[in-house]
């Protein structure tokens, strides 16, 4: 039944196939950058009309932070602290496999006795204020590239105050 013909015109006529099929799936990729190429347009023009709005944006990101931490609540930063607490003790001086976060809110950074840091924090950190540790502990090691904590960071912006006004309370 199938002869070397047959068989030669159904793998001819399958190849035809997938040749148009890779060509019509090339013009609509092509198609689809052309689109994407004015969609670059666009954004670049809103960035260049949006400068003004951004210089107003940032305080406004700040004050957004001080008004979520004015609401936060502690208690519920008690329960995030469960995530710390395999490294971070509380009390003065109790260093573990992390220094200890007794007044650690406006406490300098690296300033645990005896705990043997990394060196990356005070690269980029001078004092843990609230926006800082906010920042650190969103993505730890994204803000203190080569921290020896490992730690992936809290997501929710809720967790991170919470838990920041929970350490608040263990302070002098
Ligand atoms: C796996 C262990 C581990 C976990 C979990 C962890 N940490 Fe750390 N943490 C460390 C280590 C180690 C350091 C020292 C980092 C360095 O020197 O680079 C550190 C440093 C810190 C510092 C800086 C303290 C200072 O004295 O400068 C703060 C603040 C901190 N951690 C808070 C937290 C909080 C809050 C959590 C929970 C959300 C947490 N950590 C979870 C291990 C951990």
């Amino acid at each position: 039944m199938f002869d070397t013909m047959t068989l030669t015109k159904a793998v001819g006529a399958l190849c035809g196939a997938l040749l148009v099929f890779l060509l019509g799936n090339w013009a609509a990729t092509s198609l689809y950058h052309v689109g994407g190429a004015h969609g670059e347009e666009v954004a670049v023009y809103i960035i260049e009309t949006g400068e003004d709005e951004e210089a107003s944006g940032e305080p406004e990101a700040e004050a957004d932070f001080e008004t979520l931490l004015a609401s936060a609540d502690a208690a519920k930063g008690e329960k995030v602290f469960g995530k710390c607490r395999a490294c971070h003790k509380l009390e003065q001086g109790a260093n573990s496999s992390g220094p200890y976060l007794y007044n650690v809110v406006g406490r300098d950074v690296g300033a645990a006795d005896g705990f043997n840091y990394s060196g990356a924090l005070s690269e980029v950190v001078d004092v843990w204020t609230p926006e800082h540790l906010n920042g650190f502990l969103e993505n730890p090691r994204g803000y203190a590239p080569g921290t020896s904590m490992s730690f992936a960071g809290l997501n929710k912006a809720e967790d991170r105050v919470n838990l920041i006004s929970y350490l608040e309370t263990f302070s002098e």
